[in-house]
C-alpha cells in the first residue's frame, strides 16, 4: 500500500525550492496538494519550470495573513500538513529582519493557529534549520548539535527559525495533545532548480550559463553539503511515520555524516568538472558578508533509530545530479523532460537503499 496515494497534503512554500521538489515527489505518489505561497520566489523557478501550477491545487496568499490561511487550509481538509514558507535567507534577514520575523515565526503560528480543531489532520511536519541552535561565541562543535541541545541563533533568520521551533513547541503541549507536530532540521541543501540569490550552486550555474567566472568570498568555508532528495525524503518519512503511529520525538536533525562537510573550494572544483565547458571561479574582489555560522554538523542518530533515515547521496553524486539538472535546462528542453528528470532523480535516489 503506497501511504500517499490519494492522500490530502496541504503544503506551504510550493513554488520555492525544496517546495517544488517535495511537490514532485507527493504528485509522483499520487498524493492530492494544495500547496499555498505568496508567489513565486525567483525567475527562472523549478515550479514554472516543471509547470507544477497545473498538477497541484494552487493557492496564492501569504502565510502572515491568518484568515485567508486558515480558509484555505481548513476548506480543504489536509491530513498532512507540510509548512515550508519561509523568508529562507541569512543575507536577506539582515536587511529585512522583521519581515524575516514575521514570515518565520508569524507564518508559523498561523499554520499551527489554521490547524487547531481540524480533525483531518493527521500529521503536521514544521521545517527549520540546522542553524537553529544556539553557539557560544568563537566554539566549534565538529560532532554535531543534537534536538535536545539549546536552541538559539545569531542573525535574524536562524534566531526567527529557532523561534518557530518554540511556537510548534507551544501549539504542541498546548493544543494537540494526540496530533504530532514534528520539526525537522537539515541544511546546505544543494540540488536542480534552486535559483535564489546568494547561495553557492545558484551564483555558480548563473554565472557559468551566461560565461562568467563564479566569484566566491570564501573558499575555504566547510559546510555540510546534502542533495535535496535526502532532507525530502525525512520529510516524507517523518509524516508517515507520524501519522501511522504517532512519532514520539518532537524534534529530528536531517544531517549529513562528516565526510560530506567539505570546504566551498573543493564543492565547486568538483561541480566545474560536472558541468564542464569553460566553467573557472576567481576569488571575489568585495568585503566579507555578515556574520554567518561557519561550521554546522548535526547528530543525525535520532532521525536514524526513529525512522531509519540517513543521508543515501554523497557530495559527489549530489553535485553531478545537480549539474545534470542545470545543464538540461540551460540546453532548454521542454518542461515535460526536466519533470521527467526530476522524477527520474527522485526514484532512484529518493528510496532507502
Ligand atoms: N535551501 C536550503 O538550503 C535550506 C536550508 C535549511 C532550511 N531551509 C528551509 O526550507 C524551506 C524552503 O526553503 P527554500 O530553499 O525552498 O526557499 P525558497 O525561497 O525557494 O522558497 C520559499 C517558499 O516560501 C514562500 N514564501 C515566502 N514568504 C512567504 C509568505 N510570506 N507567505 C507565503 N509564502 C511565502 C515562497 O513563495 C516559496 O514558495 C524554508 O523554510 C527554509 O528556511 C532551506
Amino acid at each position: 500500500m503506497n501511504f500517499w496515494d490519494g492522500r490530502k497534503v496541504f503544503l506551504t512554500g510550493h513554488t520555492g525550492f525544496k517546495g517544488g521538489w517535495l511537490l514532485t515527489w507527493l504528485l509522483l505518489n499520487k498524493a492530492k496538494v494544495r500547496g499555498y505561497s505568496d508567489g513565486i520566489p525567483t525567475q527562472p523557478s523549478l515550479f514554472e519550470a516543471l509547470k507544477l501550477a497545473q498538477s497541484c491545487d494552487h493557492a496564492e496568499g501569504d502565510v502572515r495573513d491568518l484568515s485567508k490561511l486558515k480558509a484555505s487550509l481548513q476548506s480543504f481538509e489536509p491530513e498532512i500538513v507540510f509548512h515550508l514558507a519561509a523568508q529562507p535567507l541569512v543575507r536577506e534577514s539582515y536587511r529585512d529582519p522583521i519581515t524575516t520575523f514575521a514570515t518565520n515565526v508569524m507564518g508559523t503560528a498561523n499554520v499551527l493557529e489554521s490547524c487547531r480543531g481540524l480533525k483531518s489532520i493527521k500529521a503536521i511536519v514544521i521545517i527549520t534549520t540546522d542553524k537553529v541552535y544556539e553557539i557560544a561565541e568563537g566554539t566549534q562543535t565538529p560532532a554535531g548539535f543534537k534536538e535536545s541541545d539549546t536552541l538559539g541563533g545569531h542573525d535574524p533568520y536562524s534566531t526567527s527559525k529557532a523561534c518557530a521551533e518554540l511556537v510548534s513547541k507551544s501549539y504542541r503541549l498546548s493544543f494537540f495533545e494526540s496530533l504530532p507536530v514534528v520539526t525537522v532540521r537539515a541544511g546546505n541543501i544543494i540540488g536542480g532548480g534552486d535559483w535564489s540569490s546568494d547561495r553557492l550552486i545558484p551564483d555558480a550555474v548563473r554565472a557559468f550559463s551566461s560565461n562568467e567566472p563564479l566569484s566566491i568570498r570564501n573558499p575555504a568555508s566547510v559546510r555540510p553539503w546534502q542533495h535535496v532528495i535526502d532532507p525530502i525524503r525525512g520529510y516524507i518519512m517523518t509524516a508517515e511515520k507520524a501519522a501511522q503511529s504517532g512519532l514520539k520525538v518532537h524534534a529530528l536533525n536531517l544531517g549529513p555524516p562528516l565526510k560530506q562537510c567539505i570546504p566551498v573550494k573543493q564543492v565547486i572544483e568538483t561541480f566545474i568538472q560536472k558541468w564542464g565547458a569553460d566553467a573557472k571561479w576567481q576569488l571575489a574582489n568585495e568585503e566579507a558578508p555578515p556574520k554567518e555560522t561557519n561550521i554546522l554538523t548535526l547528530d543525525s542518530s535520532l532521525a536514524a533509530s526513529t525512522l531509519g533515515w540517513k543521508t543515501e547521496i554523497g557530495v559527489e553524486d549530489s553535485l553531478k545530479l545537480t549539474a545534470d539538472w542545470y545543464k538540461a535546462f540551460y540546453q532548454g528542453q521542454t518542461s515535460t523532460r526536466l519533470r521527467e528528470l526530476t522524477e527520474t532523480q527522485i526514484q532512484n535516489w529518493g528510496f532507502a537503499k
